[in-house]
């Protein structure tokens, strides 16, 4: 039986990192590899109804309340899926994992970056990515694409989208800093580069540490 390997994907609003997940499962399954996609907050029944709790601009949701949630739904996608699944040989790829609670409750709502590190080891029992792409892009530009995603869609900005500039900067900064000070797991992607040059760069990478 294949190695199970677990790939994390992280970046900014409208980075590209769902659409990119997309593509680098279908060549790796097309290269005969099981693969499976999910998301952070969401990837179990229990995280949807987390997920939608927390995007939901219209529920009052203090700092720390919103902390607490996305932690929760990571205990559970990680014992009910992740580990199961990695376990079983699969090559997962996670859209979102614990650098974003880094980047978005650290980095851009000011929590203490050693007590996430602490929540984030309690909440995914220590499961730790065997890579992480970063896909990188100026905040400007993921909202950008983001907002022009959701105006084809006539839906309202979710708690995220409608932050400020200057939060979502220091969100790509967080994901920036993680990325230096973890060289060995983490890769940043310039996500403006032509798509399909940023999916053959992932596949390339994640082949090279495949265990045959
Ligand atoms: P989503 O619709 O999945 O957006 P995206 O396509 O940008 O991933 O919304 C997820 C939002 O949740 C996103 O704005 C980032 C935020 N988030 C956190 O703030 N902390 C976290 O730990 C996670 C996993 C997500």
């Amino acid at each position: 039986m294949a190695t199970g390997m677990f790939i994390t994907l992280e970046g900014v609003e409208g980075s590209g990192k769902t659409t990119q997940a997309a593509l680098v499962a279908d060549l790796l399954r097309a290269a005969g590899r099981r693969v499976s996609v999910t998301h952070e907050p969401g990837g179990t029944r229990a995280g949807e109804a987390i997920r939608a709790i927390f995007l939901d601009p219209a529920i009052r949701l203090d700092v720390a309340a919103e902390l607490l949630l996305v932690l929760a739904d990571r205990a559970q996608h990680v014992r009910e899926k992740l580990r199961p699944a990695v376990a079983a040989g699969e090559i997962v790829i996670s859209d979102r994992y614990c650098d974003s609670t880094v980047a978005y409750q650290g980095h851009g709502r000011g929590f203490d970056l050693k007590l996430l590190a602490d929540l984030n080891r309690l909440a995914s029992d220590g499961m730790r990515p065997d890579l992480t792409f970063v896909l990188d892009c100026p905040a400007e530009i993921g909202l950008e694409r983001s907002r022009a995603r959701r105006g084809a869609a006539a839906g309202a900005p979710d708690r995220f989208e409608g932050e400020r500039l200057d939060f979502h900067r220091r969100v790509r900064d967080g994901f920036l800093a993680v990325a230096r000070a973890e060289p060995d797991r983490v890769i940043v992607i310039d996500s403006t580069a032509p798509r399909a040059a940023v999916t053959a760069r992932m596949v390339a990478e994640i082949t090279a540490r495949m265990v045959p």
